[in-house]
Formats: C-alpha cells, structure tokens, sequence
C-alpha cells in the first residue's frame, strides 16, 4: 500500500483551497506504484471540464526503471484500456483514443532532436480534449507545454519515493481528487454486511 505523505515545501499562501500542493507518496511495491496510477485515472472523470476547455499535462522525471510507464499503464488500465501498454521508448508516442479523451503517452528518452518537437506534430497533441502524459520531459526543454503536474520518481532501497507537484489549479484538482481516492475505502471492496442474526 502506499503512505501519502504530507504538503511539502509549499508556502502558507500556496495552501489555499483550490492553490497548487505538493504531495509525496512512499511507495513500498508495484502494487502501489499502480494504486496511484489507478487513482490518476479514475479521478480525470471528474476533471472532464478541465480536460476538454484545456486539455491536462502529466509531467514523469526520474531514472530509467523508476516505474513512470507502470504508472502509466495503471492510469490508462483505469481508464478502460485493455489492450496493450507499450512502454514509448523507440516509438516517442503512443496514443490511445477513448471515448470521452485522448490520451497521449510520450517517452523521449530518445529524443535527440527537442527542436523537432513542433515540427514532428507534437505540439499541436498539447490541447483541449487530449490529456498528455509525457516520460523524460526534461529532453524537450522548454518547448514542452507547462504541465499541470509534475511526478519526480526516485528509486530507495525498497520501493519508489514520488513527490508530486501540481504547478496549475488544475492540476491541483488532479492531484487532490486522487489523494481522496487513495485514502479511502476501496470502491470495489464492499463492507462487510453484518452477521445475520
Ligand atoms: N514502487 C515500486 N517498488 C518497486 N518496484 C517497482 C515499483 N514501481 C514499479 N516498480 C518496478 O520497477 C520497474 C519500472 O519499470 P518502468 O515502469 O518501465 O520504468 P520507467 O518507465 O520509469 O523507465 C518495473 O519492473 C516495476 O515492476
Ligand atoms: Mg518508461
């Protein structure tokens, strides 16, 4: 399971309702890794406004085998995808068209070229309606679209530690709907009726 830690190095003012929060998540197993993918996913529902006036970005740092596309796979597996999740590593993208959003997975780790980020299409991908999750932001610099939240994966001796930081009220929103989602019962683990008399 997962232990949600805390606000983290955010000021009083950036503690308002509605305002960007930080939130670190220690994340024991993979299990875990994919309980928060998972609660990403179910929570873009409720955020259907922001994703079709703005679209959503999902920033993903940290080394490779840090488990940012098993996250990934458990976010779109949440979201009703059943077929297969290929990491993005050779092919920089991989969409997946559903029904209420696009969502698109990038990976450049091999991106050699950010200059090319416009040119290949990219950019026009970064828009309302599509929601982008985005491996190796760092290699494209600041040509990558601000995202809404940024996940920093670090690997410990045991399990992942992730910082999330929302950077837009929208991806605050994002966040804190998870977080919810997280913290309380599971959905599909009804409670145990009583004994019958
Ligand atoms: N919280 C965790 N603790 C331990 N191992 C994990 C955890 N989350 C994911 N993993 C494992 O780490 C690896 C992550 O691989 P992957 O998701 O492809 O990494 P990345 O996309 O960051 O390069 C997988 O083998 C996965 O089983
Ligand atoms: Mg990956």
């Amino acid at each position: 399971m997962f232990l949600p830690g805390g606000p983290k190095g955010a000021s009083p003012g950036a503690q308002r309702k509605g305002s960007p929060v930080n939130h670190d998540f220690i994340l024991p197993d993979e299990q875990a890794t994919a309980a928060l993918g998972a609660a990403l996913g179910h929570a873009l529902p409720a955020r259907a406004a922001d994703v079709t006036t703005h679209g959503l970005v999902l920033g993903l740092s940290g080394d490779l085998g840090a488990g940012k596309t098993a996250l990934v796979r458990a976010l779109l597996r949440a979201l009703g995808v059943r077929g297969p999740v290929k990491s993005p590593t050779f092919a920089l993208l991989e969409p997946y068209p559903l029904s209420s959003l696009n969502f698109y997975h990038f990976d450049f780790y091999r991106f050699g070229a950010p200059a090319e980020f416009s040119s290949a299409g990219f950019r026009d991908l970064f828009a309302p309606g599509n929601v982008c999750a985005v491996e190796w932001p760092e290699r494209v610099g600041d040509r990558l679209p601000a995202p809404d939240l940024v996940l920093t994966f670090r690997v410990m001796d045991a399990g992942r530690h992730v910082t999330a930081a929302a950077r837009t009220e929208r991806g605050a929103a994002w966040l804190q709907q998870a977080i919810a989602r997280m913290t309380r019962p599971s959905a599909s683990t009804p409670p145990t009726p009583p004994d019958a008399a």
